[in-house]
């Protein structure tokens, strides 16, 4: 029974599938050296009552306070690490206007790497303080810089998946912000995955790299099947933008004469291990081949609703089978909470099932069985996210990494409206869902390791 280095007694919530958000009242949760969740024992097991008398009291034992709560750490498929200095700018603006006038002549400055460690250091613990655990990042097309991402990600105890972007095209990119040439961003990008591996194996949460044309109008053809022979050879994870905005997706139908998913497909670019955010203009023969090739859609409902002036019918990609997380798309939306997205998930999808013309009957106003509960939302935020990145993460379940938040519903500054103790469980998680405040978040941990604390 000693085996466990910690033990963690308390109610949790967690997702068993979309629908179904599980509480474990009372439970203890027993995690092992390697920050893994060993054991779960509900309160009517036999052993219970033996645990409590042998831990309790002891330095490795944490009872949860009244009004604490544990919720697994959230997942953010989507990140533009750099873009967190622009948080907030310029969001009416087009995305490609957008990218040209503000985003590439910032991205552009991370090539000093003393700028790059102001941002880089400030993100990382923001996004922890706000219940991220995993996040997966697009960097820069500096080498270097992107894995000083890395690198600060292992030093903060956060499991990062991080990418060097690739922008090749001469044509399409700007001469201040673009990969020198395709060789160069193939070998940059080979180094950085060998790097990053190489980091990987030292931190206990994990860093892995992550192959990253930015999208496909920033990339040759050339660079493009590069970087899908790159995934293959060291079997990496691999992320772009996929059918965003509108220019974007008839760029590649002028291009290729196909969309977006099926391009990323002739060069390896789609698989298991590969998360395309936002995905708003699949096509049913697109949504098949995610669910066929296990290609995890990247949901940013806040950006989305900015750069795409779109919902994406997430609801029926769902029941195709395609695997799904939220992200934030860090600064097409201006906000580093996983929870603020969750929020906008079910929003915009009630939108799209009740549209706007009151002359019409309610059924005829938008398309129907669009909605989202927030009992789907937080799956997407956790165990979706787990799912799209093939890891262990996201549940609070046994073989699962001790990754979560305790949540302090009674901060003395941000009380959240919790007051009667005797309230129903799942009222209590979905008045945490929506009143959260970052000081509600006492403590995260990642891999059974404590890594932010207030
Ligand atoms: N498409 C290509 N680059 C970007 C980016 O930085 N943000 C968003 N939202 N879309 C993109
Ligand atoms: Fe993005």
């Amino acid at each position: 029974m000693n085996e466990y280095t910690f033990i963690f007694l308390g109610t949790a919530f967690t997702s068993q599938a979309p629908e179904q958000v599980a509480i474990l009242e009372d439970h203890l949760f027993c995690v092992n050296a390697n920050g893994i969740i060993e054991k779960i024992i509900a309160p009517n097991d036999a052993e219970y009552q033996l645990f409590l008398d042998s831990y309790e009291g002891t330095k490795n034992f944490h009872r949860l306070a009244e009004g604490q709560y544990i919720l697994p750490g959230f997942v953010d498929l989507h990140v533009h690490a750099p873009q967190w200095a622009q948080s907030g700018t310029a969001l009416d603006r087009p995305l490609h206007d957008w990218l040209h006038t503000y985003t590439f002549p910032l991205e552009a400055k991370f090539s000093n790497l003393d700028f790059a460690t102001d941002v880089y250091e400030d993100l990382v613990q923001t996004l922890l303080s706000n219940g991220t655990t995993t996040a997966l990042y697009f960097a820069t097309v500096h080498k270097e810089a992107s894995l000083l991402l890395a690198e600060i990600c292992a030093k903060k105890g956060q499991r990062g998946l991080i990418g060097k972007v690739v922008m090749d095209d001469p044509e399409q990119n700007p001469d201040y912000y673009r990969d020198f040439d395709t060789i160069t961003a193939l070998k940059d990008t080979e180094e950085f995955i060998l790097a990053v591996k190489n980091l990987g194996e030292t931190v206990k949460q994990g860093v892995y790299p992550v192959v990253t044309p930015r999208f496909i109008p920033s990339c040759t053809d050339e660079a493009l099947k590069g970087l899908g022979e790159l995934a293959e050879k060291y079997d990496t994870h691999i992320q772009s933008h996929c059918s965003e905005s509108d220019w974007e997706h008839q760029y590649v139908h002028g291009r290729y004469g196909k969309n977006d998913a099926f391009a990323l497909h002739q060069f390896g670019l789609l698989g298991d291990k590969s998360v395309m955010a936002h995905c708003n203009f699949l096509s049913d023969q697109d949504a098949a081949l995610f669910a066929k090739t296990g290609t995890a859609i990247g949901h940013c409902p806040l950006s989305n609703a900015y750069f795409a002036n779109s919902v994406i019918p997430i609801k029926r990609f769902k029941g195709l089978g395609i695997d799904i997380g939220l992200g934030t798309d860090i600064s097409a939306g201006a906000t580093p909470s996983i929870y603020d997205n969750a929020k906008q998930a079910v929003i915009s999808s009630r939108m799209l099932e009740d549209g706007v013309n009151a002359e019409l009957p309610a059924e005829e106003r938008g398309v129907p069985n669009s909605r989202l509960t927030m009992n789907d939302a937080f799956y997407f935020a956790t165990a979706g996210g787990g799912e799209s990145l093939s890891l262990p993460i996201g549940r609070i379940e046994e073989n699962y990494a001790w990754d979560v938040q305790i949540i302090d519903t009674k901060v003395p500054t941000t009380k959240l409206p919790i007051f009667d103790p005797n309230e129903d469980l799942y009222d209590i998680f979905q008045k945490i869902i929506y009143n959260v405040r970052p000081e509600n978040i006492r403590e995260v941990w990642v891999q059974g390791e404590r890594v932010h604390a207030r």
